[in-house]
């Protein structure tokens, strides 16, 4: 697929996916929303990327949802509404259930949908300008296919703030909150970034796949519940060729292969 609102680069296995609309600050259409979609797709399949980032190209890393492509929309009948909002759960979710990790990078405003965008990221480094919030109900509109993702993140009691107020929070809110995790100044981001990237490929690529799966099944889950699945995790982990390698080039004070 040619893109038109993204800037697709792969560096080794570094998935680099950029939202390259700056003139309206990379609010997502319904273009968008295809081909990220198809894009997150991709890299489900594909068995050699070991990382994305993500990040916006201009001021702005994501303006959230393009309002314009929303007042349109509302001269649609309920079933063109409701197919167009399940198209945008659908591309969250994609993003949500990755199988490697996603770092965010983000400079200027994340605003509604943005704030979504960074809650589907495993790592959000941001600028300490960054601003951040849940603003749709200042537009008469609420925080809805985004709700379960943030939700999970920032937890109930700061979701019921954010959403009922719609205000704008900085970089370090953001960051008590679980939504950012390292905040720099603005031209720092690509170094705190990369910093990030570093570790995750010093990690086995199959066993980070795993953690991070293992996450997200144990959060549908009580620890009793998830007991069977967590032990059998692991035995299948000790006996991998990776489990294997990474154990035997540390006791042999060597580098593992991959
Ligand atoms: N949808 C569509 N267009 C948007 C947009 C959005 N979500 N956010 C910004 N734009 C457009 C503006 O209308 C403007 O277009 P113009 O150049 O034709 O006038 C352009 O992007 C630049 O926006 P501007 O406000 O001038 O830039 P800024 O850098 O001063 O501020 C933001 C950027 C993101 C802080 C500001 O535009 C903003 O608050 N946007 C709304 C964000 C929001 O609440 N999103 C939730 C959506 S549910």
């Amino acid at each position: 697929m040619g893109f038109r609102y993204l800037d697709v680069r792969r560096e080794g296995g570094v998935e680099y996916l950029t939202l390259n609309r700056p003139e309206v600050r990379n609010a997502f259409n319904d273009g968008v929303i295809t081909e990220i979609t198809w894009w997150a797709d991709s890299v489900a399949a594909d068995a050699n990327v070991r990382a994305v980032v993500l990040a916006g190209a201009g001021p702005a890393f994501c303006a959230g949802a393009d309002l314009e492509w929303m007042r349109r929309m509302a001269g649609y009948s309920h079933q063109q509404n409701l197919d167009d909002a399940s198209d945008m759960a659908r591309m969250f979710l994609t993003l949500d259930r990755l199988p490697v990790p996603v770092v965010g990078r983000v400079q200027g405003a994340a605003l509604g949908g943005g704030t979504g965008l960074l809650a589907i990221c495993d790592i959000v480094v941001a600028a300490d300008t960054a601003v951040l919030g849940l603003t749709e109900v200042r537009l008469g509109l609420i925080p809805a296919v985004i709700a379960p993702f943030v939700i999970a993140k920032i937890g109930r009691s700061a979701a019921r703030e954010l959403f009922l107020t719609g205000a704008r929070f900085g970089a370090e809110r953001a960051k008590t909150l679980g939504l950012v995790h390292g905040v720099v100044p603005e031209a720092e981001l690509d170094q705190a970034v990369a910093g990030y990237v570093a570790d995750l490929l010093a990690g086995a690529p199959g066993a980070i796949r795993a953690a991070k799966h293992l996450i997200a099944e144990c959060c549908k889950r009580s620890a009793t519940e998830a007991a069977t699945l967590c032990a059998e995790a692991i035995a299948d982990r000790r006996a991998s060729a990776e489990g294997q390698e990474g154990i035997r080039a540390f006791l042999e004070k060597r580098s593992p292969t991959w």
